[in-house]
């Protein structure tokens, strides 16, 4: 099938490239036409494992193909998907002007029936919206338009690898022409029918799909409804380290146990610094100012929200502890990004953490491995540095900040000589207490036992 992508970020990128990877016939579009340029010359503007294999073999297939020019797209394509984001206002209600946009620029292009398919995360009822607006908009021009929704689950970091075996594809819709062009478009992935570029030679055995059939309104609620569920679970888990610090337990055998349930699953109960990146808070931002517009106080998920932001302040407090005074200490801080395999650092706790540290009079030398260049842009007045080890070179303290593996693997004996005082400060609870103990670290982490270095022996 011919298909449209309208936007050309995180979302617009990896749908296009794995739909044409599966056999369609792709043209991709966005109005940053620098952004298009950098496409044309095979470049990626967004860093995602796997992303540039699969946008190339697309490409050299002839499958996959940019413009900026929308109104092409839109008439060459049969079916649209609408990608652009939905950025908050400071309301925290989403953005839709993006959207209004593009709805405008495809009526007034279509010279025939299209479905436009909303892609980007929505608040309900903007199917509606959207099936209105491209009706006014399209009204001299005789096409006809039919609207879905299908709400994209992909993670930062592994969203090919999502986007080739997800657990579920849900499609709202309204006409059963809707749903069958939207089958045909993922039958290739509900086959298994496509060469998977994550996994070689073979996948490994998993059940396929779900295609989930809906609403639109129950489709654009489910994406909300997700995104905000698992914002709980971290919350949860962090408000349980806190208590696990107060009382003496341990967060990690808590969560461990509370995930042997199937009932409540083992995912997304990591204690830490809490959740960050442009999906999480902006959604459950968006998703309570959508509650509270339509009379539903969904106080539940406002006190989520307070829980996470309080994570910033709880560990600096840790550290101004651990240091006693912060003004002129260096502070080396490994890992910008929200998250592990992204070099995105919206909202990302760690940068909060940073800033926060700045206007204490810390001296700060940071690294990630590869959210550096965009961290450049938002932190003033600090020391950008490759490698983790010079970061620890003399410091007062380290601060792990995003859960990277390479952390995970560093030589920590290593880390221990370089560093000034071996005071170490885990935000993501991703080291051994025992073993950095061992080591020599005066070691923190979030709900788990301290254990001291050097503890004071207690005469009787
Ligand atoms: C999220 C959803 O997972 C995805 O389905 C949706 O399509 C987009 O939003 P993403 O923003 O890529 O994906 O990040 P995610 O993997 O969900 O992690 C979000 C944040 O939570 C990260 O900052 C991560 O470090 C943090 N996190 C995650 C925890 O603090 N604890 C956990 O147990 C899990």
């Amino acid at each position: 099938m011919r298909l449209a992508v309208v936007g050309c970020g995180y979302v617009g990128l990896v749908t296009g490239s794995c739909l044409a990877e599966a056999g369609h016939e792709v043209i991709a579009t966005d109005v940053d036409s620098a952004r298009i340029g950098m496409l044309n010359v095979g470049r990626l503007p967004i860093y995602e494992p796997g992303l540039d294999r699969v946008m190339e073999s697309a490409s050299a297939a002839g499958r996959l193909r940019f413009t900026s020019d929308c109104a092409e797209a839109a008439r060459v394509a049969d079916a649209i998907f609408i990608c652009v984001g939905t950025p908050p206002l400071d309301s925290g209600e989403a953005d839709l002007s993006a959207i209004d946009n593009v709805a405008r620029q495809i009526a007034s292009a279509a010279r025939s029936a299209k479905l436009v398919i909303e892609k980007s995360t929505v608040p309900a009822q903007t199917g509606e919206q959207l099936r209105h607006a491209l009706q006014i908009y399209g009204r001299s021009n005789g096409a006809a338009f039919r609207v879905a929704s299908n709400p994209e689950f992909l993670r930062e970091g592994t969203a090919v690898g999502d986007f080739f075996h997800p657990d579920r594809i849900v499609v709202g819709v309204e006409d059963p022409e809707s749903e069958r062009q939207l089958r045909e478009i993922y039958q290739p992935f509900l086959e298994g029918r496509f060469h998977c570029p994550v996994h070689e030679p073979k996948c490994p055995p998993a059940p396929g799909p779900v295609f989930l059939v809906t609403t639109i309104a129950s489709a654009e609620l489910i994406k909300h409804a997700s995104n905000s569920f698992l914002g709980l679970k971290i919350s949860y888990a962090n408000v349980i380290a806190d208590l696990c610090e107060r009382l003496g337990g341990n967060v990690e055998e808590v969560t461990r146990a509370m995930g042997l349930d199937p009932r409540i699953g083992p995912h997304f109960l990591n204690a830490g610094l809490g959740f960050g990146g442009f999906c999480l808070p902006k959604d459950i931002q968006a998703f309570i100012r959508l509650a509270g517009k339509h009379g539903v106080d969904f106080g539940l998920l406002k006190e989520v929200e307070a829980v996470n932001k309080h994570r910033i302040e709880q560990f600096v407090e840790k550290v101004r502890r651990a240091l006693w005074v912060v003004k002129e200490k260096t502070v080396g801080v490994l890992g910008l990004a929200f998250k592990p395999n992204t070099d995105d650092i919206r909202f990302a706790p760690a940068i909060d953490v940073v800033r926060r540290l700045i206007a204490e009079g810390a001296r700060l030398r940071v690294s990630d491995p590869v959210a550096i260049e965009r961290a450049r842009s938002v932190l003033k007045g600090v020391e950008f540095v490759e490698d983790a080890y010079h970061v620890a070179r003399g410091a007062d303290a380290l601060l792990l900040l995003t859960e990277w593996r390479e952390y995970r693997e560093l030589d920590w004996k290593r880390i221990h000589r370089e560093m000034g005082r071996p005071l170490l400060l885990d935000g993501r609870n991703i080291l051994a207490p025992a073993k950095m103990k061992e080591l020599g670290f005066e070691y923190h982490s979030f709900g788990r036992p301290e254990l001291s270095a050097n503890p004071v022996l207690v005469s009787s």
